[in-house]
């Protein structure tokens, strides 16, 4: 695993940008894509910068159960918002929140990334360690799935709705085993409410109880820290940008 601590998130998303830059230039056509609060600096660096995605495909990692695409909290509409407004992809994916066959939209999506091998996967991290919506116990070869979203979960994402009634409590999400499955995972975290998740990323033992321990494993993963989200880390410090 490669850490870089930046100074804040402005800082990071200027780091994450290089790594798209650098996927890019080695040929990568496939960019695994998340949502949130984290890779907002991202998106705006690429949004400014002069790569041009119109050759390649996005797959994001997950979708509101219940919100359809144009609804302003949902992820399709924040993907157009923060990113394909500017950089439109030849075609992009997200999980159809309004399925009315849960399982028959998970197993579309497993084909979609059976179909489309991932390059590039983008991830943050849940403060519970969960990526994706792969919430603590989930299997590390899980498959698209629905998902019971914790309190801690649903808390963290209320800040994004007008009332707390209206967080959704259900999500889909890509399983464990298909993020695992990218060439190259870029994990960006951000504040010192993710510093604890973070350290047991990295330095606790490998255990569903964390999901993300579970990139441990994984052969190439670049890790973008501001200093809080690394405070935890008896390695912190050690490398920075
Ligand atoms: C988003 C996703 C989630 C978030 C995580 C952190 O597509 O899959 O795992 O990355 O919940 O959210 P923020 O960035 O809002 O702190």
């Amino acid at each position: 695993m490669q850490i870089i601590v930046v100074k804040d998130k402005v800082a990071g998303g200027k780091a994450a940008l290089k790594v798209f830059a650098a996927a890019k230039a080695r040929g990568v056509k496939v960019f695994g894509l998340a949502t949130g609060g984290t890779p907002e600096t991202t998106y705006a660096e690429l949004v400014a910068s002069d790569l041009d995605f119109t050759d390649s495909i996005s797959i994001n990692l997950d979708e509101y159960v219940g919100l359809a695409a144009d609804h302003p909290q949902s992820y399709a509409y924040y993907m157009h918002h923060h990113l394909f407004f500017a950089k439109p992809f030849a075609a992009s994916y997200l999980p159809n929140g309004l399925a009315t066959d849960p399982a028959a939209e998970c197993a579309r999506y497993d084909q979609v990334l059976a179909d489309h091998h991932v390059g590039l996967q983008l991830l943050g991290i849940g403060r519970n360690g969960h990526i994706g919506f792969n919430e603590p116990g989930s299997p590390f070869d899980g498959t698209t799935h629905e998902v019971a979203l914790t309190p801690s979960t649903i808390a963290a994402n209320a800040r994004f709705f007008a009332r707390p009634a209206d967080v959704p409590k259900r999500a889909l999400s890509m399983g464990i085993g298909a993020i695992m499955q990218a060439d190259q995972i870029l994990l960006e975290a951000y504040g010192s409410d993710k510093a604890a998740a973070i350290q047991a990323m990295i330095e606790g033992p490998v255990t569903t109880a964390v999901p993300a321990s579970v990139l441990q494993q994984h052969p190439n993963v670049i890790v973008i820290l501001d200093q809080a989200a690394a405070a935890k880390l008896s390695v912190a410090g050690q490398a920075s940008a």
